[in-house]
């Protein structure tokens, strides 16, 4: 499948599903404008999602989104998928939301219709997914980027919040995530400016995990994707949610959170499998249970 794919085309996808017989998780009929998706690693158990829509440097128009969040869904429900990777081009992971769509949009439609409502799905996917940010992660493009579990950039990545620029604020999460991430004085300089950050910088400060070359990213990515995917996926997602409640609970609450969470390991196959193949000195057979 990845010979087959590996220039990510429609067409391709639609074949590498017939020839693999995946009848779970791709529809057939699956045909993104905006995304190429296919699946990576060894034992083709991460999910890619290339965001492709290069001549606006992967502003993330409405349809992008859509597609976005229905390639997050198939991956989700596909149970041979451990983990999934969201990447961009060697340009642009994402020069933002798109500010053609949004240029006339009035108060009324914004409010009244929820606008961008829907891009929180990303950071609601209970399987891990890793993003991969060569180029330009600005405005939107960031935010998507700190949805992700883990950021790895190419060395000449740049993160941004230039909103300001445009005379509005971040609105999916950078004022927050980003604060999160790398604390106030450089978030503050970031959202009040619009001054993007390198890689280095972006790494120094917490904000990614790895700086890798521009061309080995994605498989950088896509490795760190199969080590996750070789573990238990329930357990997994539940390491996830114990990490993730860390933004969001006072520290008694979410180690309460995690005891609980730890303890309900004791009650699943794979703790045990874990466990026993350590103690018998042989390697781990994970059944997802
Ligand atoms: C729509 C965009 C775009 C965007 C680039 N393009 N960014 N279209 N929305 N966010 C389009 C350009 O209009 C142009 O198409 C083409 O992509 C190439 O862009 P250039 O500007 O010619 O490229 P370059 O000179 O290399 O400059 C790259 C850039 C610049 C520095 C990334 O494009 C830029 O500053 N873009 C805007 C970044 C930004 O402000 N992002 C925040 C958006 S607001 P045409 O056809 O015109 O030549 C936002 C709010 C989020 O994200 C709120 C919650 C989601």
């Amino acid at each position: 499948m990845a010979t087959l794919c590996r220039g990510f085309s429609r067409i391709c996808l639609h074949k590498c599903v017939i020839q693999q017989g995946l009848h779970r998780g791709y529809s057939a009929g699956a045909a993104y404008q905006y995304i190429l998706v296919e699946k990576k690693g060894k034992y083709q158990n991460v999910g890619l999602i290339q965001l492709n829509r290069p001549k606006a440097l992967n502003a993330l128009c409405d349809g992008l989104m859509t597609e976005l969040n229905q390639a997050l869904e198939t991956f989700e429900g596909d149970p041979h998928v451990g983990a999934i990777v969201i990447t961009g081009s060697e340009k642009a992971f994402a020069a933002g939301a798109d500010i053609k769509e949004m240029q006339n949009r009035t108060f009324q439609e914004c409010y009244g219709g929820s606008f961008l409502s829907h891009w929180n799905r990303v950071s609601t996917v209970k399987k891990p997914v890793i993003a991969a940010v060569n180029g330009y992660a600005l405005g939107g493009g960031c935010e998507l980027a700190m949805m992700c579990d883990i950021i790895y950039a190419g060395e000449k990545a740049q993160f941004g919040q230039p909103e300001i620029l445009l005379g509005t604020i971040p609105g999916a999460g950078g004022t927050q995530r980003l604060t999160r991430a790398v604390g106030k004085s450089l978030a503050m300089e970031m959202v009040l400016t619009g001054d993007r950050v390198s890689a280095h910088d972006a790494k120094q400060a917490g904000l990614v995990s790895k700086v890798c070359p521009v061309d080995k990213l994605v498989d950088e990515a896509i490795i760190c994707g199969e080590k996750i995917a070789s573990n238990s996926k329930l357990i997994v997602s539940m390491a996830k949610e114990a990490v993730n409640a860390a933004f969001e609970l006072p520290l008694t609450e979410g180690n309460r959170l995690e005891k609980r969470l730890f303890h309900s390991t004791f009650a699943t196959d794979d703790r045990k499998e874990g466990m026993t193949a350590f103690v018998e000195k042989r390697k781990t057979n994970f059944t997802d249970n």
